[in-house]
């Protein structure tokens, strides 16, 4: 998660903003999540702010597959956070809350271009007044062949790891290893080919103007990070915060 240092800089900065409101809970909604990690760091922040922060935060997870449900609760019971998981897709999801924080992280890319202005009115229609809606997403590199293979050369360092940690006992599953291992080498190149990438900034901030949502902040962020001795592989990724609408010419 290569956008993290600035994304705990919006995330405390949204969350201190509600913060400051006597009382007020403070709503998080985490839009797909694969993992624990936007859970983690929106709590990691909030707890970092103040501890009774954090207390005030409720936080809620959606995705279409229950094991990032999951291990989510698991977390959020693990940690004593007030915790909500719906299942389903995004695109048909119900306003879950009047929310203060949306974090929709690497989710754009699997939803179809056709779909995408919906999606993020839809979600962004889920803000309370002065709520912040954080999109974080990969751009492809103009070199999008190049960058296809660093993926798979990436994966593969990653693959080899995990089978020197399974071989050493750093690592321990509950099934056999070589299924395991036989499952990641054949997924080596399930990243290739999502239906939604971003090929520039500019086409994101025509999604954003065609959602109705306001821009508040839309960067582009890039990153070159060694996979093995001499291998380096560029990244890049949009990082925008967006709100519900203008009044008196200033975001609310
Ligand atoms: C790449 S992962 C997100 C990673 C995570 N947010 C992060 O970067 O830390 C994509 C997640 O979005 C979920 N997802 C993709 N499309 C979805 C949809 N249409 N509705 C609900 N969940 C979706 C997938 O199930 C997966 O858990």
């Amino acid at each position: 998660m290569f956008d993290r240092p600035e994304l705990i800089r919006l995330i405390g900065k949204i969350i201190a903003d509600k913060a400051a409101l006597p009382d007020k809970t403070i709503e998080i909604v985490v839009a797909g999540a694969a993992d624990t990690a936007m859970l983690a760091t929106c709590a990691h922040v909030a707890a970092t702010l103040r501890v009774d922060v954090l207390k005030r935060c409720r936080f809620t997870v959606l995705d279409r597959c229950e094991t990032p449900l999951l291990v989510c609760a698991e977390f959020a019971v693990w940690h004593g956070l007030d915790f909500d998981a719906r299942p389903g897709d995004l695109i048909l999801a119900a306003q879950p809350c009047a929310a203060d924080l949306i974090i929709t992280h690497s989710i754009f890319r699997f939803i179809p271009h056709a779909d995408q202005v919906a999606l993020l009115g839809r979600i962004g229609s889920w803000l309370a007044p002065a709520g912040r809606l954080i999109l974080s997403n990969r751009i492809l590199l103009d070199d999008d062949g190049a960058e296809a293979k660093g993926e798979i050369r990436k994966r593969t360092a990653a693959n080899k790891a995990a089978e020197e940690a399974l071989v050493k006992g750093v690592l321990q599953l509950s099934e056999s290893a070589k299924t395991t291992l036989g499952r990641l080498k054949r997924s080596i190149a399930d990243a290739a080919g999502r239906p939604g990438e971003f090929r520039s900034l500019g086409e994101v901030g025509a999604l954003i103007r065609q959602s109705g949502l306001v821009e508040i902040s839309l960067d582009c962020l890039a990153w070159e990070f060694a996979i093995g001795p001499g291998d380096l592989i560029r990244r890049r990724r949009v990082l925008a915060v967006l709100g519900r609408g203008m009044v008196n010419g200033l975001a609310r």
